[in-house]
């Protein structure tokens, strides 16, 4: 108890401070520490030395928060990029979405860019960036030897790479060992995956022993080996707080190489956009008079955590003649469980299949609160921060990269235990704060998604941090610091 008044009294002191600070100096530290229990928020303040500059390699928060020029930087880079796979504009995974997202606007701000990539055709990939294209070998990966001697190749021309980047383990940890100028994002880490294997197993709900899992030790010694090979990498990028936190304490990376870069949407198409929405409604044929629109959207099977959405639903839908009467469930995807959301109550749920981006961004404006019921601990769904740069609340799993980096607070939506019981209180609760208050919550989110969310600043943060690592280090040396504008 005492311990507990300590804590409390020293926050309310940081709160003060930070306010103090703030009006004293215009540094753009975020305080929402202030207002927030939980998430990873809490600012180093030693990372400043006197003269206001902040050492970014040890800036230990989310390099979304800072604030970087709109310019192009006067040195532009030569970046090579590894990754598994190029994605077809609107059908990639998070992994390749991201890759997509971020390399495009480099690009597109003047940096000359290297993509080595598999593919087992060669037909439809853009002059520019440059492409490297290698078959992949039969279980799906870049094949190292090749691509190792396409980079060589190209890293033998006139101008060197200044950089590299590698998507997950894109370029292997045996290659990567000895430069120092490369960076990995990761987008779930074996620790992470821990979390849902205990959810899984608790929702198959059966006597077995669990000690006798054979995939529950396979995880254990995934962990193990993550541990051991990841300190090959110069550089890491984690895509949430919380995965930051995993890398520097449990994968005990040195902090000066633990980078946190929250992932960031296309903020031109995911936007507010009433008419839109409305459009949208109507050409699905929702009368006005329904109180609540729910949405779900993604990949619909079981990791996303659709059989437990489903039973929630179907329980609800028998018991509450309210819920029947006045909400709407739009679900966008495709996977096994869009056919049986189908079968579930034909005037409430609304099955719509995959939708291409630009309806994506009708089905984000036509929906109230956004669903993401999934059980996957990795990575930082993008879905999410689709749905708040549109300005829609969240109702999502109690996953530490969620509360941890996005839903930080109940001013920006609801979380809950992954149980059929839990998840149908926060499905009632929704309706009863109803829209007005679902707005608000909207409004919020949006507001704090512009500044962390976007694809503009991810690209200038990864920007800043190729900068700061690259080959040449006393021109590098300037990009590490941090002058707050
Ligand atoms: C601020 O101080 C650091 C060393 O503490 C130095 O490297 C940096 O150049 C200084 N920046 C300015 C703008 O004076
Ligand atoms: C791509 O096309 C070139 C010829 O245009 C061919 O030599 C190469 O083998 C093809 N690569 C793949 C991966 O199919
Ligand atoms: C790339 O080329 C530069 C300049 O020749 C060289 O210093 C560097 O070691 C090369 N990088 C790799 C990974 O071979
Ligand atoms: C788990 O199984 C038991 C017995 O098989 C059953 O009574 C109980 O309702 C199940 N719980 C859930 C959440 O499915
Ligand atoms: C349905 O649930 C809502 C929200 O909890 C509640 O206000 C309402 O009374 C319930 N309606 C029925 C018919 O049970």
């Amino acid at each position: 108890m005492a311990k507990d008044q300590t804590g409390f009294s020293s926050f309310r002191f940081c709160c003060w401070f930070l306010v103090f600070f703030f009006a004293l100096s215009s540094i753009p530290l975020l305080y929402w520490p202030c207002f927030f229990g939980y998430g990873y928020s809490y600012i180093q303040m030693t990372t400043s030395n006197k003269n206001g500059s902040t050492n970014l390699l040890r800036f230990s928060k989310a390099w979304n928060h800072l604030d970087f020029s709109s310019q192009p930087p006067q040195r532009l880079l030569k970046i090579a990029l590894f990754v598994k796979k190029w994605p077809d504009e609107n059908k990639a995974g998070g992994l390749e979405r991201h890759a997509l997202t971020l390399h495009l606007a480099l690009a597109k701000r003047g940096h000359e860019l290297h993509i080595f990539t598999a593919s087992s055709s060669n037909s439809s990939f853009p002059l520019y960036p440059h492409f490297h294209i290698s078959r992949p070998t039969a279980a799906g990966y870049l094949d190292q030897a090749v691509v190792w001697k396409q980079f060589q190749a190209e890293n033998a021309t006139k101008r060197p790479f200044d950089v590299i980047h590698t998507e997950s383990v894109g370029l292997r940890h045996t290659r990567s060992k000895n430069l120092k100028n490369l960076a990995v994002s990761w987008h779930g880490i074996a620790y992470e995956t821990i979390h849902s294997d205990i959810i899984q197993e608790l929702l198959r709900n059966t006597t077995d022993d669990p000690v006798k899992s054979p995939a529950l030790s396979e995880r254990m010694k995934k962990v193990i080996e993550e541990v051991k090979f990841f300190p090959n990498y110069a550089h890491h990028v984690a895509t949430s707080d919380h995965a930051g936190d995993v890398l520097k304490r449990i994968y005990m990376i040195p902090e000066e190489r633990v980078h946190v870069i929250l992932n960031g949407v296309n903020e031109e198409i995911f936007k507010p956009d009433v008419s839109k929405g409305s459009a949208f409604r109507s050409n699905l044929g929702i009368p006005e008079s329904k109180s609540l629109i729910v949405g779900l959207a993604g990949r619909l099977v079981k990791d996303k955590g659709h059989p437990l959405m489903f039973e929630a639903l179907q329980q609800i839908f028998n018991e509450n003649s309210t819920f029947r009467d006045n909400v709407i469930v739009l679900v966008a995807g495709n996977g096994p469980w869009g056919t049986r959301y189908k079968g579930l109550g034909s005037n409430n749920v609304m099955v719509l299949g995959p939708l291409e981006q630009d309806q994506l961004a009708g089905f984000y404006n036509a929906i109230d609160v956004f669903i993401n019921p999934t059980l996957r601990a990795q990575g930082l769904d993008h879905t999410l921060l689709e749905a708040i740069l549109t300005g829609k609340p969240l109702l999502a799993t109690k996953l530490a990269s969620i509360t941890g980096s996005i839903i930080v607070s109940q001013e920006i939506g609801y979380t809950y235990a992954p149980t059929v019981r839990e998840l149908k209180k926060a499905l009632y609760k929704i309706l009863e704060d109803g829209r007005e208050s679902l707005q608000k919550k909207g409004r919020f989110a949006r507001k704090r998604g512009l500044k962390l969310f976007t694809a503009t600043k991810m690209a200038a943060a990864y920007e800043r941090l190729f900068l700061c690592i690259s080959s040449d280090e006393k021109q590098a040396h300037n990009y590490c610091m941090y002058q707050p504008q």
